[in-house]
């Protein structure tokens, strides 16, 4: 296990390399490190910097591989490393420079309480993005129905919230049932809709897209969140109100980002998005999108094509840096809240500024 390092036994190789780092966004900071301080504050801090350096060579991980990734939480690296670094590591990293203590920071954005009295389907909950929609909703006093098919994680989001609070779905979206289990679990009114279960295609190109991969795409893409909304609608409509939220993608607004299926389902949860929110406003029904750039997730996003990489990967090179999923979960539940009441059929970008490149 990592130690806490005495900053006078720093090599001048590290005191280099804290040098570059202290950009904008990255000096050290005097208060302590924790799992919410970011990658790029650990890296320049001389006593997080070399636990963090010496777990990494460890793991044969080459500290450029973090590059993009320095303004997120450290906290982020459990789920963007896919296994490789667990809460465990974390929380040694946390003892390791606080004296042994595992220091807990809270996140200052979770004191409003927007959600409070109402019922919110998530799907996707089990991960990334929707899990972190679901805990926002929650954190602000909701009731979720979280969806999705990974059973396990589901279980964790509900283990470590109050009795009640979560209601876990066990649901393919693509499946009439699972649209039929959701609507049972949700019991009644349901306020509002995040659909943000969703996969990619390996970027591959049109020529290398086999009839599989463009029917799972679009199915979970497209099919899954429009049976959810013409499931769901109805009821909005009865009770006079309800707020929907799509997940799209910057391939929602660009070719450059995704392959052929990811881009053309994309494409189409902007025109589901658009074409419900011009026809249900009058009944007070408002329909939104979040087009997200990157973000670190347990989202699949190798290329599964030479050819797309060759002509694609240059382009996601010179791209904003990843968010992390609580980034876009702010956006989603401000589209899902009353702070956005004056705002549908929008695809808003949370994207640090990609959609202006
Ligand atoms: N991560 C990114 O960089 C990024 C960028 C743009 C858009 N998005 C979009 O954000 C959304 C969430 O992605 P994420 O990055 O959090 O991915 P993620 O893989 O971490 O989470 C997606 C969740 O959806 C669930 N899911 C998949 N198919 C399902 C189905 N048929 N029924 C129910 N649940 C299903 C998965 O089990 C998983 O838990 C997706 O729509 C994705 O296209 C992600």
């Amino acid at each position: 296990m990592p130690r806490p390092a005495d900053a006078t036994t720093l090599t001048a190789r590290d005191e280099r390399r804290e040098a570059t780092l202290r950009g904008p966004g990255h000096e050290p900071r005097d208060d302590p490190l924790t799992g919410r301080t970011t990658i790029g504050q650990w890296l320049a801090s001389p006593v997080g910097g070399p636990l963090l350096r010496g777990l990494l060579e460890q793991g044969g991980i080459d500290e450029s591989s973090l590059a993009p990734a320095l303004e997120l939480p450290l906290q982020n690296l459990v789920e963007a490393s896919r296994g490789r670094f667990t809460q465990e590591v974390v929380d040694q990293l946390v003892r390791g420079a606080n004296d042994g203590e595992l220091v807990v920071e809270d996140d200052p954005a979770l004191s409003a309480q927007r959600f409070t009295g109402r019922t919110v389907v998530v799907t996707g909950a089990a991960s990334g993005i929707g899990r972190a929609t679901a805990r926002r909703v929650l954190a602000e006093g909701g009731r979720v129905i979280a969806v999705d098919i990974a059973e396990g994680a589901l279980a964790a989001l509900v283990g470590a919230h109050a009795e009640g609070a979560v209601v876990p779905v066990v649901a393919d979206i693509t499946a009439a049932e699972g649209i039929d289990a959701i609507i049972a679990a949700a019991g009644g009114a349901v306020h509002g809709l995040a659909n943000v279960a969703g996969i990619t295609d390996g970027h591959r190109p049109l020529h290398e897209t086999d009839d599989e991969v463009w029917g799972r795409v679009m199915s979970v893409n497209v099919d899954g969140p429009f049976r959810l909304m013409r499931a769901l609608v109805p009821g909005m409509i009865e009770a006079g109100g309800g707020a929907i939220v799509n997940v799209a993608s910057e391939a929602s607004l660009r070719g450059s980002a995704a392959g052929t299926a990811y881009t053309v389902s994309k494409h189409a949860v902007v025109g589901l998005t658009r074409s419900a929110a011009f026809l249900y406003a009058p009944h007070g029904i408002r329909v939104n999108a979040v087009a997200p750039g990157p973000v670190a997730t347990g989202i699949e996003g190798r290329f599964a094509s030479e050819f797309s990489e060759a002509r694609i990967g240059p382009f996601l090179r010179m791209i904003p840096p990843v968010a992390d999923a609580e980034t876009l979960a702010a956006s989603i539940t401000w589209m899902l809240s009353d702070d956005a009441r004056n705002i549908n059929g929008v695809v808003l970008p949370s994207d640090g500024g990609w959609s202006v490149q």
